[in-house]
């Protein structure tokens, strides 16, 4: 008799979902996490507690920039770091708490430690060997190491002891211009810091709809954030207080160097399963050295399972929500389904950004047939109302059938207003069928659906 259904092995928005989920369909649910409080590296290091800082830093911005024009006078507050942090601090543990509240509810089981798996159907937790019918790694993932970059989360920091410094950075070089580098390097702009972000690439955000890129990159440099474009970093030297970041440029290979009291490596993140055992059973990866997994989220070994950022697909919290959801119903012997075409990205920065769907370039390799409606926020009466008038919806239509094909927004509330696009998406809508929906006013989303009207006989506001 095994002692469980289901061991899910880490607590993260994957691990903890899928814990809930079986556990609402009956089945004996237990989860593994060795962390001090659930949530993963979401709750804990991750999304939350750097939303924490990019709300109150956009507040600092928001008074130092436009509380006058609002004919709001005084002195502009100034930084309590330690005060902010615990601020954060309170964030993360109301989150994690919270989840540690919905497994006592669920009756899931935490078995506190780092789990690994000695044979199919059974997870060693300490000295416990614990049994299951199923067991489900939803372990996570790491920073990737950047060679040549010795990481001690004091002054060369992931985005871990990014969210964790001991001061506020006067000069801070990020290395990266994905969604990490990003986020926190406008929080730490924000915050007073001089931000240089040095990219490999000519464009930042690799992916991204071309469009959005520029505009993105052309608003954060107004913000006051440097840009060396087309730079691989090749290492860097750590003094007592200060780290020199040693850059080549590619365009002629001249070398470059630049000075900074904190690094931050965002180069990318890599699966993780330390000491899981997955070797030893078996368990077949990917050559990019993700678990590899069938379309029911099986791995070649009988009984073990995996979802999230250890498996292929966009490392995104919400991804692996819908994984963990949807395995926990297979497991329950229902058909548990993740649409992936349909998974919204967001980068939390002021203005946000949002996409679903595919870019344009996308649709040029395939060589579709497409129509693009476009809308400025200039012409939103709510958004120039709040300062927030730069960007735009970007909406990518089948030119015959006028579906939906991809929808890209910069601009304020963007990773909100994109889910009426997955929505729609979802239910194979067309640019018709938002700009026949009536729109509150005044509402940023309206923006949504001029960009709908855009893709037929026209926006009204533009
Ligand atoms: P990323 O993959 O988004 O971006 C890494 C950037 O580093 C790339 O632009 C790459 O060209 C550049 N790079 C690599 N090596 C370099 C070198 N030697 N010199 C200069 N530049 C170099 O990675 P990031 O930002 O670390 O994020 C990791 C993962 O976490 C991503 O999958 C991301 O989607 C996810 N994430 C998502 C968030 C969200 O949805 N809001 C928030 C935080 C992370």
């Amino acid at each position: 008799m095994a002692n469980y259904d289901v061991i899910v092995i880490g607590g993260g928005p994957g691990g903890y979902v899928c814990a809930i989920r079986c556990a609402q369909l009956g089945l004996k649910t237990a989860c593994v996490e060795g962390r001090e409080t659930l949530g993963g590296t979401c709750l804990n290091i991750g999304c939350i507690p750097s939303k924490a800082l990019l709300h109150a830093s956009h507040m600092l911005h928001e008074a130092e920039h436009n509380f006058v024009k609002m004919g709001l006078k005084g002195k502009s507050p100034s930084v309590d770091w330690p005060q902010m942090q615990s601020y954060k601090d309170d964030v993360i543990g109301q989150n994690t708490g919270g989840i540690e509240f919905l497994f006592k509810k669920n009756k899931i089981d935490w078995l506190k430690g780092w789990g690994t798996i000695p044979a199919a159907g059974q997870v060693k937790v300490g000295d416990e060997i614990h049994e299951a019918k199923h067991i489900v790694v939803a372990t996570g993932s790491e920073p990737s190491a950047l060679p040549g970059v010795e990481v001690d989360e004091k002054i060369v920091v992931t985005s871990e002891g990014a969210l964790s410094l001991a001061k506020t950075p006067k000069k801070m070089v990020v290395i990266g211009a994905g969604v990490i580098g990003l986020e926190l390097g406008s929080v730490y702009a924000r915050l007073g810091a001089e931000v240089t972000v040095v990219e490999y690439l000519d464009t930042i955000t690799p992916g991204m709809d071309k469009d959005v890129a520029k505009t993105f990159q052309r608003i954060l440099k107004k913000q006051g954030i440097n840009f060396v474009m087309g730079a691989a970093v090749q290492n860097v030297e750590t003094l007592k207080t200060k780290a020199k970041v040693n850059y080549k440029l590619r365009k002629d290979d001249s070398e470059h160097q630049i000075d900074a009291d904190t690094v931050l490596v965002a180069t990318g993140r890599k699966p993780y399963m330390d000491g899981l055992g997955l070797d030893a059973l078996g368990v077949a990866l990917t050559d990019r050295g993700q678990i590899q997994i069938d379309g029911h989220w099986a791995t070649n070994v009988k009984g073990i399972y995996a979802i999230g950022d250890a498996v292929p697909g966009p490392m995104l919290a919400h991804k692996a929500e819908d994984e963990g959801m949807a395995v926990a119903e297979v497991l329950a012997g229902k058909h548990g389904h993740v649409n992936y075409d349909v998974i919204p990205g967001v980068i939390y920065t002021s203005p946000e950004v949002a996409a679903v769907g595919k870019t344009e370039d996308e649709l040029k390799a395939e060589g579709r047939n497409y129509k693009v409606g476009k809308f400025s926020f200039m012409g939103n009466g709510r958004a120039k109302a709040v300062f927030q008038g730069e960007g735009f919806v970007k909406m990518i239509v089948d030119a015959e059938t006028d579906r939906i094909l991809g929808c890209h927004i910069i601009g304020p509330a963007a990773g909100d207003m994109i889910h009426e696009i997955c929505v729609g998406m979802e239910f194979g809508a067309s640019a018709q069928d938002i700009a026949l929906t009536c729109h509150a006013h005044p509402t940023y989303s309206e923006a949504v659906r001029e960009a709908a009207l855009a893709c037929g006989d026209g926006a009204i506001h533009a």
